[in-house]
């Protein structure tokens, strides 16, 4: 039995001034009509699964409700609403303890992030379908890409000895800094941790009590206490407020690499055209693109325009001789930038929030 879970507590900051912290970039539409988390949920089609489970904060109830209620008509499965967000480590962890209770087995979890795209979902199903494999014997499996640039924004994962169509993982370096990142890159040994995983509930609360046990004493409090209302399902707040804060790949993922020998955890490769859509640059690299290279949505005119992401939600938006632009007009803001400057959005935001 395969439980997708859906994480999708992010707050997206980076796709300002779409993204705001009611509507992180996971429950936007960028790519097509279907939101991202849609678009997680139903790349799933055809994989031989149970309903997805998804976890999000409170506050997103009724969205991801309202989103996964459109996308099927059939069964939905749990959504568990985190008191407030503690980072994935936690999260992982109550999704993995609400699975075996849900099915008083050990089913394999494959935990996906709510805010990916993928393009080639034919290979993305058959990376699942290897990595299954993996998860059944016990193992810990991520899913490795190519890396493009020194980002540093990624977990590194350097590939050990072949292990049927996997790698063992010999190391793995959550966010390098910029000098180790490029050292990874030109060394060509590493890939990045595309940030879904799959094992068996059981062996990720293994590594937890291992590593973490702080973290895992407070989720299972949090969830002894949890209460369950049609598909919503409530960790007890106060247990839950008393766990720490700590990402899956810094929390288990790099101290169980750190012990390579333990072989227990593979990569498998990936290569779907991924991305973590983490800019405005990065949506335009996945959009589809006119003749002149510009990615258009919206009531949008251009006239020698090329390479531009031009988005509107509200009023027609005309551009004239631009190059490596972004435009993105919405309901309150509007914003224009330079394409190779859109990482400094976040500057814009952290004005806005000393401005509040
Ligand atoms: N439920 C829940 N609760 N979800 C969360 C929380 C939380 O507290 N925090 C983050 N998420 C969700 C985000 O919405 C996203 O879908 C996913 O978990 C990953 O969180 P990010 O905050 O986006 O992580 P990251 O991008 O910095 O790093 C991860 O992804 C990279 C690839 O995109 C790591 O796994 C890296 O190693 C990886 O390279
Ligand atoms: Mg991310």
């Amino acid at each position: 039995m395969i439980i997708p879970v859906v994480m999708a507590g992010g707050s997206g900051t980076r796709l300002w001034p779409m993204s705001r912290s009611l509507y992180p970039k996971q429950f936007l539409s960028l790519l097509n009509d279907a939101t991202m988390l849609q678009d997680t949920c139903g790349r799933l089609a055809g994989l031989e699964t149970n309903a997805p489970m998804v976890i999000c904060g409170e506050d997103h109830r009724f969205t991801v409700a309202e989103q996964l209620r459109t996308l099927n008509a059939g069964s939905n499965g749990k959504i568990v609403l985190e008191p407030a967000g503690r980072n994935t480590a936690p999260a992982v962890a109550l999704a993995a303890l609400q699975a075996t209770r849900d099915n008083d087995s050990d089913p394999l979890l494959l935990i996906l992030a709510a805010d990916h795209a993928i393009t080639n979902v034919d290979a993305f199903q058959v990376a699942v379908k290897k990595a299954a494999a993996h998860a059944e014997t016990g193992k810990l499996v991520t899913f490795g890409i190519v890396p493009t640039g020194p980002e540093t924004g990624y977990g590194y994962i350097r590939q050990g000895d072949v292990e049927g169509d996997a790698y063992q993982i010999a190391e793995f370096v959550e966010k390098p800094d910029q000098d180790t990142a490029e050292k990874y890159l030109s060394s060509g040994n590493y890939v990045w941790n595309s940030g879904m995983f799959m094992f068996k509930a059981s062996r990720y609360l293994e590594e937890l009590k291992k590593h973490r046990p702080d973290m895992l004493a407070a989720c299972e409090q949090s969830m002894s206490n949890a209460t369950e209302d049609v598909d919503f399902v409530r960790p007890d707040k106060e247990a839950f407020l008393a766990c720490p804060d700590d990402s899956i790949d810094y929390a288990v993922m790099e101290p169980l690499c750190s012990d390579a020998a333990s072989g227990h955890a593979v990569v498998v490769p990936l290569d779907c055209g991924w991305s973590d859509v983490g800019s405005w640059s990065a949506l335009w690299d996945v959009s589809t693109k006119d003749d002149n290279g510009n990615a258009l949505h919206g009531d949008v005119l251009t006239h020698d325009t090329r390479n531009s992401y031009i988005r509107s939600d509200s009023k027609l938006v005309a551009t004239i001789g631009l190059d490596n632009v972004i435009v993105v007009e919405s309901d309150d803001a509007i914003m224009i930038a330079s394409k190779d400057r859109v990482q400094d959005v976040k500057k814009i935001v952290e004005q806005l929030k000393q401005a509040e």
